[in-house]
């Protein structure tokens, strides 16, 4: 087997353990009987196995008891949407952190349904190179939307922004990556393609009490209430995507916990911003202070060596470094499934390149 280090941003890397015991249990799984595809959702086994992801989950990342986990599909993207639909009363206002592309698509799918989207803070006019520091907020908006790690910028909050209003955070791209406060906080989104298995489900964390705030005529399958209610279960979820996300979170839970995540998060990431830093060759993207653990953005002197270099990387076996198009140069993703070994070895690479190209 042949298998590419791959820093792909999504969907991202899998734990090899994970996915292997997928394979064995995909036909024949020995709790069903059958394959976990063409089980019925509502067979007893399959119960038992939403409950232990929302147990799980929970434990793993701290949850208190007061949020309700959903397990719902349409991707992250549906979410920019649903929060203001479910979380704001017609005619109010929300405020946004721009750090780019996502908080952006948020603020634009805010906007089209009739709400005010507030620009409270962005790092627009640097190319999103950082997390602003300037954030001017309005003590009446619903809630603040941030995205706590822009994917495609590589930049991340060290921690969540401070804030009078309660806090509407996309953690698509750092979720169980490290511990995370869910104090202040009303909603949590990520779509699992990065740290919790492969796409097809997302995750919603929202706080019980802000359910009975969406307007009754919203349509029933975008009411966070009616999946609450029934267990993410009022129509048929994605199953496999689930089945996925409950051995990720079995594997994740085995690494330690999200102290340790973060501290091997933080040493790969060092192996590549120090290469970065120790040379005068690759440039990254983010500022120093709002670096991302997750996805190290950076170029190399000229485009045409970007495309050298990423080619010639992938006849080492490192492959998807291409940086997405909006930014160009390189991407590293590194998500929790990304060993530390691969990363080494994409440092070293990233030595011998500069050698005989710089
Ligand atoms: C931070 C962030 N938010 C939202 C999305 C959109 O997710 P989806 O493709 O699940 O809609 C992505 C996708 O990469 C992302 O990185």
């Amino acid at each position: 087997m042949t298998r590419f280090h791959n820093f792909s941003a999504g969907p991202g890397i899998l734990p090899l353990e994970v996915l292997e015991e997928a394979q064995r249990d995909l036909v024949d799984h020995p709790h069903f009987g059958m394959s976990i595809m063409e089980t019925s959702h509502r067979a007893r086994p399959w119960v038992e196995r939403m409950e232990a992801v929302d147990r799980d989950l929970r434990s793993i990342a701290g949850i208190p008891d007061d949020f309700a986990i959903l397990l719902l599909q349409g991707g992250a993207s549906s979410q920019f949407a649903m929060v203001p639909l479910n979380l704001l009363a017609g005619g109010a206002s929300a405020d946004y952190v721009d750090t780019g592309t996502w908080s952006s698509k948020a603020i634009a799918e805010t906007g089209k349904i009739g709400f005010i989207a507030r620009v409270a803070g962005t790092s627009r006019e640097t190319g999103y190179d950082r997390i602003p520091t300037e954030i001017n907020r309005d003590p009446r908006a619903g809630y603040l939307h941030y995205t706590s790690n822009n994917t495609i910028y590589g930049t991340q909050w060290a921690s969540a922004p401070t804030s009078d209003v309660p806090l509407v955070c996309d953690a698509s791209s750092d979720i169980l990556s490290k511990p995370f406060d869910f104090d202040g906080h009303d909603l949590v989104f990520a779509g699992a393609q990065k740290n919790m298995g492969p796409a097809g489900v997302t995750v919603v964390i929202v706080r019980r009490d802000a359910l009975s705030r969406a307007p009754r005529d919203l349509p029933t399958m975008w009411k966070y209430k009616t999946h609450a209610d029934k267990g993410s279960m009022y129509n048929t979820p994605p199953v496999f995507a689930i089945y996925m996300l409950g051995l990720m979170l079995k594997w994740v839970a085995a690494q330690g916990s999200l102290e340790q995540m973060q501290q091997r998060n933080e040493a790969k990431a060092a192996l590549i911003y120090d290469r970065i830093d120790g040379s005068g060759f690759y440039r990254g993207h983010a500022q120093s202070d709002s670096r991302s653990r997750m996805n190290v953005s950076f170029r190399l002197p000229t485009d045409e060596l970007d495309t050298a270099f990423v080619n010639e990387a992938m006849e080492h076996g490192l492959v998807n470094l291409k940086g997405h198009r909006s930014v160009g140069g390189c991407r590293a993703s590194i998500y929790n499934a990304m060993p530390e070994a691969s990363v080494q070895l994409l440092a070293e690479f990233m030595a011998d390149f500069e050698t005989r190209r710089g």
